[in-house]
Parts: C-alpha cells; structure tokens; sequence
C-alpha cells in the first residue's frame, strides 16, 4: 500500500537507498563481489568473447550503463540490443556469448523471446530480474535477482537503480572470475551508494519539484549525457514522457553538432548531466563546452553536477548536486532528480502520476 505517500510512484522514488542496499546485501565478501547463485557458474564467463545485454524500455537504459562496467572492469565486448530488435534479425551468436537479459516483471514478452532464440542458438543466458519465479530467470541459465520489492507505478524507477546495482555487482563478479578486474576502489563503493542516493532525495527533492511546478506550461524538454551520463539522459526523457506527456527527447552530448543543435531556441529547457572531473578531464570538459554551445544559444540549462564542479557554475541557469562517486556510480545518483522532475510536473498538470494513459506495468505481448 502507499502508506503516507502521494503515489506509488513516490513512495518508490524514496524507496531507493533500500532497493540498493538490498540488492547489495549478501553479495560482498572479505571486500569482493561474490554473487551466491553464481557459484559453480564460472563457465557462464569464462571463455566468452562477447556480451549481448537485451532488455526493453527502461531496463534497456540499465543495460547501457551495465556495458561500460562490463568493459571496462571484465574486459569483454558488451553490446545493447532492445529485445524486440536482437529477435528480429540474424544475430551473429553462439557458445562463445553471454546473452543477459534485464526484466523488472521477468515476463515482458519481447525480452523472454529474446531469451529463448538466445538459447536455441546456443549462447549462455543470464537474466536480472526483480520478481522471483517469473518466466523469463526460468527460461536462463542463471539468474541475479534485484531486491527492490514490488514495484507499482508504471513509470520504473527503484526498479531501474536496483538494476544498475546488480549489473555493477555482476561487471565486478565477472572481473574477479576473469581475473580482469584492476580497480581496487570500486566494491568499496558499492556499500556508500544507498547514503548518497538518500542524500540526494533530502538535498534536491524540494529545488526539483520546486523547478517542475514553474515549468507546468513547458512544451518539450532535452537532455544531454556523455558516457555513462547518456544513459541516464534517455530515461530522464522517458520518464517525462510516459508520466507527464511532455516532448523529451535524450542524447548524446557528443551529437549535438551532427544535428540535436538545431532544436535550441531562447527559453529551450535542457538537462545536463555532467561527469565528475575527476574522473576525466576529458570528458567533463567536452560537456562544458556542449553547456557553452546551447547557452550561446539561449538554452535554459539545467545542470546535474558534482557537489564542488565549479565549471559548470558560469553556465547553468539551475544546478542540481550529486555527492562524489566513482565513474560507474554516478547513474544511480544522477537519474533521481530527474525522476522527481517528471513526478513533480506531471503533478503540476494535474496527473496520475502511477496510471500514465496508454500503458501498461508490464508488457505481455509482442
Ligand atoms: O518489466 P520490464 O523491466 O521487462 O519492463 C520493461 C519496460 O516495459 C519498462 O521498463 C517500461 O519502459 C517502463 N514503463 C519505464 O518506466
């Protein structure tokens, strides 16, 4: 039940450090990422040459920032396919790929399709999944649940966090099974992240909702992200529009040049989701300078920014903070305030933010 809360919705959105901390729990061992229902399975990864995660929707945004982790700490090539895609053509797959497959519900059918061609062709399954006994962990070969408990609002939101956290559990499992994994900061990481997200529903719930209620009457909203920040700029549109009917639309910061650019006029609201320097000069300074271009051009930029990037001040019309997080674990903390965004405006324009129209929680046909 929603207890005190508005809407399921909210109550999700709140219940994130939980949902992380329970996908954690049980899965950290003497400082290593031991997943229990992966013993015995080392063969699922080792001896692979490639990595196909398939999901839709949501999940599928998970599993954009589950292949940077699975990179860059298993060293395996890691591709995205949207479920109903992968199962549509001919892939190029077998015994040498590990097919995982991301399910809130475990019983949308595209992805359970996905799951089964995989399987008929050969290549080792995995799926992570937030219900236990669904259909789609019984038709793999292995199975990492998500605790996140039941989630009711349509939109995804402690689902999505949770997912994110056992795919970072998984890249780091498999790192150790594939003796790859060379970063020694990152398990520790994994036990601050449930304070951090809490830090960031207390510090920018109200700003952000405050920010939502002026932009009632807004028509169309952007978003930017670079590396794993472009993941989290596509589900920032999606929520939008699946709960507040709003024209959004995500991107690679990197795109704007090669056509995004155009959409900017004065007043056009933009969400910049920044990386922490620390992490790359690089790449936070090409995002400074994406921020630069829309400004130039009249844009209202909104920035989502490490506590203390003082870059990005000069430059943003409003920033929202996030605490200091390694590279991987920067999703988890930037994808909150956009999810209270489209709650608080969906709010705004008087909607049901758990009953969007047209949709349904989980998706049973093709
Ligand atoms: O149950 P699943 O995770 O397989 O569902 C996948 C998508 O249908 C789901 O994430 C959808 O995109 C959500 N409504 C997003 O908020």
């Amino acid at each position: 039940e929603k207890g005190g809360w508005s809407s399921f919705m909210a109550k999700e959105v709140a219940e994130q450090p939980e949902a992380v901390a329970n996908t954690i729990r049980g899965r950290v061992q003497d400082g290593q990422v031991v997943i229990p229902e992966l013993d015995g399975l080392d063969e699922l990864f080792v001896g692979i040459n490639r990595v196909i995660i398939t999901a839709c929707g949501t999940a599928s945004y998970a599993a954009l920032v589950g292949k940077y982790a699975i990179e860059q700490w298993a060293r395996v090539a890691t591709d995205v396919e949207l479920a109903h895609e992968f199962r549509y053509r001919d892939p190029v797959i077998g015994d040498d790929t590990l097919v995982i497959s991301i399910s809130q519900s475990g019983e949308t059918m595209d992805t359970l399709m996905a799951v089964k061609y995989a399987r008929e062709r050969g290549a080792r399954t995995l799926s992570i999944c937030n219900t236990q006994g669904a259909t789609i962990p019984r038709e793999s070969d292995a199975v990492v649940y998500t605790h996140a408990g039941p989630e009711v609002a349509v939109a995804s939101t402690k689902a999505f966090s949770a997912q994110i956290t056992a795919l970072l559990l998984l890249g780091l499992h498999m790192g150790r099974v594939r003796s790859t994994l060379t970063d020694g900061t990152a398990v520790g990481e994994l036990a601050t992240l449930p304070e951090k997200i809490a830090s960031v529903l207390e510090k920018e719930h109200d700003h952000v909702s405050q920010l939502a209620s002026w932009m009632a009457d807004t028509r169309s909203v952007l978003f930017l992200g670079r590396h794993v920040g472009y993941p989290i700029a596509l589900e920032g549109a999606l929520k939008l529009k699946e709960i507040s009917y709003i024209h959004a639309e995500g991107f690679a910061a990197g795109e704007l040049k090669h056509g995004p650019i155009a959409l900017i006029e004065p007043g056009q609201p933009v969400f910049v989701i920044v990386p922490s320097p620390r992490h790359s000069a690089l790449i936070h300074s090409k995002v400074v300078s994406n921020i630069q271009e829309i400004r130039a051009r009249g844009a209202r930029v909104i920035v989502v920014a490490e506590e203390g990037d003082a870059a990005v001040l000069p430059f943003a019309d409003e920033v929202i903070h996030i605490p200091l997080a390694g590279a991987m674990f920067e999703p988890v903390l930037a994808v909150v305030p956009l999810q209270i965004f489209a709650m608080a405006l969906a709010t705004a324009k008087g909607l049901d933010v758990d009953q969007p129209r047209n949709l349904a929680k989980s998706v049973t046909v093709e």
